[in-house]
């Protein structure tokens, strides 16, 4: 048997006609910048997401990164984030000059650890601006403490929440939690569209309309400027397809969890629990499993052993960000974040895409309990 680690074209199959239609109809308008629908997704979005707005721009790096502009991050500012996360939250801290801080995640959610933020606030809290908790994989950060924390010290709150759109956090949804939401569109997103696009979700007008210059120049009326913006647009045809899959989402987030709970009965009657530990979903959370990721002993042979086996699967992220050669500077140094490179060392993704079959499921695990055994 054969198990993709994602297979996009199941998904594709099923909507194409809508799709299409869709398409088509953009083309046929020839309105391919901020028109009707990227209008309408972002009053989408935010309803979706429990927010009051929501603005559009071109990627998830980008939501990142207009936010803390938008939060008035500038060179010099401290950042907080966590060093186990997709590159962008971070290298979005840089780019701007300012400086991101470090702190180890939780073992058990892979999410940033509050009493760790905590004690580094404690130390010193010179210069720190925001606070970037990343709700990895599907799972909301703890965002009670943080959010009291950043209150506290006078911080921005920004959530990546690129892999998490639809999640809960005692019924509240991710973007909905903070001063301002980031979220990513790229195709292997559970929301995902034809190529890059993002949205950025806040409860707050007047950050709302600096989101909407600074992704148009930083401009509000036609060739006048009044602060300095870039190019970040969503384009129609994303929206529109957006707007589409949008209709699904809350399905294919229920196929993803129902996934999920079955690898999890699987790998409790497999009886390889001092081999493989299967992800932990607190009782205030509602994961939307943008991976199901386990942390595996001898990771690298399992992965090797299901490849040759026809079972895919991805590292996310094999090296944890404070010990990146960019970073180098920053002055970390290995064990400084032990959790994150423990994660780093074990962590492995395994297929959980909501049009997976109950068979596929059942390979994937008595594959791994035969690499074991
Ligand atoms: C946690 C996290 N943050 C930020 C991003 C950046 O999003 P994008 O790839 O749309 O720029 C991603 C997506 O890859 C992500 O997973």
């Amino acid at each position: 048997m054969n198990v993709n680690f994602l297979d996009l074209k199941k998904q594709y199959g099923k909507i194409k006609s809508e799709l299409m239609r869709e398409l088509k109809t953009v083309c046929d308008s020839q309105h391919y910048v901020l028109g009707p629908n990227v209008k309408a997704l972002e009053e989408e979005i935010a309803a979706y997401c429990g927010a009051k707005y929501a603005v559009g721009v071109a990627s998830g790096t980008d939501a990142i990164l207009l936010a803390l502009v938008a939060a008035g991050v500038g060179p010099g500012d401290k950042v907080v984030t966590t060093p186990y996360t997709f590159f962008a939250t971070a290298g979005s801290i840089s780019l701007l000059g300012a400086v991101p801080v470090f702190v180890d995640i939780e073992p058990d959610t892979f999410n940033i650890d509050p009493n760790e933020f905590e004690r580094l606030l404690k130390r010193s809290s010179k210069g720190i601006k925001a606070v970037i908790p990343v709700h990895l994989y599907g799972q909301c950060a703890e965002m009670d403490t943080i959010r009291s924390l950043a209150h506290r010290y006078s911080l921005s709150v920004i959530e990546d929440a690129a892999q998490s759109i639809g999640a809960r956090y005692k019924s509240r949804g991710a973007g909905s939690l903070g001063d301002f939401g980031c979220f990513s569109f790229y195709p292997t997103k559970n929301l995902g569209c034809f190529g890059d696009g993002g949205m950025i979700t806040t409860n707050n007008r007047r950050r709302a309309d600096k989101l909407r210059m600074l992704r148009g120049h930083g401009s509000r009326r036609r060739y006048y400027y009044d602060i300095v913006g870039t190019n970040s647009r969503l384009d129609e045809i994303q929206a529109a397809v957006l707007r589409v899959k949008l209709k699904y989402l809350d399905g294919w987030a229920e196929g993803r969890r129902k996934n999920a709970a079955k690898y999890t009965e699987l790998f409790g009657k497999a009886g390889i629990g001092s081999s493989v530990t299967v992800p932990e979903i607190r009782k205030e959370n509602l994961s939307v499993y943008n991976q199901f990721v386990v942390l595996a002993k001898k990771r690298d042979a399992l992965r090797k052993y299901l490849s040759a086996n026809g079972v895919g699967s991805e590292i996310y992220y094999p090296m944890s960000l404070h010990q990146q050669k960019c970073f180098k500077d920053l002055g970390y140094k290995k064990g400084d974040f032990p959790v994150s490179e423990d994660a780093a060392k074990k962590s492995l993704a395994l297929p959980i895409y909501p049009e997976l079959k109950e068979a596929e499921l059942r390979y994937v695990v008595s594959t791994i309990a035969a690499f074991y055994s």
